[in-house]
């Protein structure tokens, strides 16, 4: 069913208004060095130490502003739950039910690998009952997480890498540190092994949630590393996926004599292949290869910083609240799409993609920890272009709590809203140029390929199968909109109703274009917008349910960049990639931008 015209009026009026009021200029975050060029950022502190100072004042802060942080933000998205009158933030499971984990689901290696107990993901928290402490964040010396190609270099750092790696993995299997105990939290929170009283699973993808959680875990992680070599200031490296030699596989996870080193990868994709943001198990499907590969994929992150910027659900994904499962019904921010396909790109090729390309294995890799510190300071490198204002100023977001294992073997409780200072953490990025962020040098265009003009029509009332590249058209709720419209409102293409009706996992490109007359498509598919891309066990929950998901993606810029702003009409290319999936309908909207935050 497509959007209801009372369901698109709620949402319009429903502004996702205030930033914090001064948030911006009382100056919390890390003091900034200068940049070293005018498109690097650098996000590394010149403090060294870290204080709980300003994350209590930031947190009390957001405590008194709470009664108007209730009930803000976009209703859209509660549309299929609740109201957002009533709705609640996700709360952890009680750790005592020893019922509330059961385990995990992963059709592929369930069926794949037999004999392997990969799926029994409920972690081993003890004492009876459990005893769940407020995370009291850390003071310690600054840890700089830096990029991996940089750190190929430091033996002294590989060492103490390894060593830590080794020591985990050497703990008792039981231990709550121990290396796969750590990699069965990811399965836990993501394959269904924990649940809402409700009986819905508890998922940390798909949704707003992705980035905080993946933060946090990353520091709980990171912090047990540092305390099994007895140093403070151990960081994670990143996966500099966005630049230069840091677009192939870091080399420090190749050696096979290493404790960084895993075997189910997809060698095929060790260096020089440079990364495929648009992976999805066959290569050269964009039909690139080297400087364009490299070209498109930065394209591609300037895309999404760039539709992100003023509305955050496109960025961060979809709102989730107490109840609701962040898998079938909820959109995916394009950082966690381009995320999605790396995970593709790092598994092996032949099903099951373990263990990257499985929510459910992929932290028995450590190049896993490589790519979300990557994708953990994107989101910080997006955090500061928003001047930290909150992407969602919405109760149910900022109070969302979750539980981990800290470095002290205790259970702590934490939210969304201490997450978002990064100076609580104490750790920080080494810079590395981001020449995406702002223009890239526009790419001469290939002459396009000489064909025929086809005639097309719009998508029609039924659910169409996605056996084939379908082009339709679709009309703009306005054109020519001014500078300030724009600024005000983001057009945005939803594609609902998608099942995957066949598959284990699902990929399909996204591109529009400007028609040729009033219902003629050139040879070309147009200009890439975004993809749908979703890992193994996501499609296997929108199965079983017969859940049919949702999907955004952000018009403005790529409408604006190719002069099509004045069409009535546009041209819309879906490319099937990976699985089969049907879609039940699209539309173009306009959707209430986070006015309140200067961004730039
Ligand atoms: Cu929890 Cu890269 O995923």
């Amino acid at each position: 069913m497509g959007l209801t015209t009372q369901s698109l009026a709620s949402f319009l009026s429903a502004t996702t208004s205030a930033c914090p009021l001064g948030y911006s200029t009382t100056s919390k975050q890390p003091k900034l060095a200068a940049p070293s060029s005018p498109t690097s950022l650098n996000l590394v502190s010149t403090r060294v130490r870290c204080s709980l100072k300003d994350e209590q004042s930031r947190s009390s802060f957001l405590m008194d502003r709470r009664d108007m942080l209730v009930g803000l933000g976009g209703l859209y998205g509660a549309t299929e739950g609740m109201l957002a009158a009533n709705a609640a933030p996700l709360e952890p499971p009680d750790l005592d039910d020893k019922s509330a984990c059961v385990r995990a689901t992963e059709n592929n290696i369930e069926t794949k690998c037999p004999g392997t107990d990969l799926l029994n993901c409920c972690p081993d928290y003890r004492g009876n009952p459990v005893t769940v402490k407020n995370y009291d964040f850390p003071k310690t010396t600054l840890r700089v997480r830096k990029p991996a190609q940089k750190v190929a270099n430091d033996p002294v750092y590989m060492n103490k890498y390894k060593m830590a790696v080794h020591k985990m993995k050497g703990l008792p299997d039981d231990h709550p540190w121990n290396y796969y105990q750590q990699a069965k939290v990811h399965c836990a929170f993501c394959n269904e092994a924990y649940h809402q009283e409700n009986g819905v699973p508890l998922q940390v993808h798909n949704s707003w949630i992705f980035l905080p959680w993946h933060r946090y875990y990353l520091h709980f992680y990171e912090r047990i590393l540092g305390k099994l070599i007895d140093d403070e200031t151990f960081a994670l490296p990143y996966w500099n996926f966005d630049y230069g030699d840091g677009m192939t596989m870091p080399t420090i996870f190749l050696d096979t004599t290493s404790p960084i080193y895993n075997e189910r990868r997809d060698m095929d994709h060790y260096p020089p292949a440079v990364v495929d943001y648009k992976y999805a198990y066959t290569d050269g499907d964009s039909g690139l290869e080297g400087d364009d590969l490299v070209h498109e994929n930065l394209d591609y992150l300037r895309r999404t910083f760039k539709e992100g910027l003023p509305l955050p659900e496109l960025f961060m994904g979809d709102r989730v609240r107490a109840g609701e499962e962040a898998d079938a019904t909820k959109s995916l921010g394009q950082l966690e799409a381009i995320h999605n396909a790396l995970h593709f790109w790092v598994g092996p090729k032949e099903s099951p993609h373990i263990d990257m390309g499985s929510f459910a294995t992929a932290a028995r890799d450590s190049i896993f920890f490589c790519l979300h510190s990557n994708v953990d300071r994107l989101w910080e490198i997006y955090r500061r272009r928003r001047n930290y204002c909150n992407e969602f100023n919405d109760k149910d977001w900022l109070e969302s709590t979750f539980v981990f294992y800290d470095e002290n073997k205790e259970v702590v409780k934490v939210q969304v809203k201490d997450s978002l200072n990064i100076n609580n953490f104490c750790y920080t990025y080494e810079a590395s140029p981001t020449p995406w962020l702002d223009a890239l040098p526009k790419k001469k265009l290939k002459t396009k390929p000489k064909g025929q003009l086809v005639q097309v029509k719009e998508f029609g009332s039924g659910p169409r199968a996605l056996d084939r590249v379908i082009q339709v058209v679709l009309t703009r709720p306005k054109k020519s909109r001014s500078k300030e419209e724009k600024k005000a409102m983001s057009e945005v293409l939803l594609i609902d109703g998608i099942e995957v009706t066949d598959s284990n996992e699902a990929r399909f490109d996204v591109y529009v274009d400007a028609l040729v007359g009033s219902d003629r498509a050139g040879p070309d598919k147009g200009n890439f917008v975004g993809s749908f891309v979703r890992l193994p066990e996501a499609v296997k929950a929108m199965k079983a349910k017969g859940k049919k998901g949702q999907f955004k993606l952000g018009l403005t810029g790529v409408l604006e960049e190719n002069e099509i702003e004045d069409a009535e009409k546009i041209l819309l290319t879906l490319v099937p990639r990976v699985g089969k999936v049907t879609i039940g309908g699209v539309s173009v909207l306009l959707f209430q931008n986070d006015v309140n935050c200067p961004y730039g």
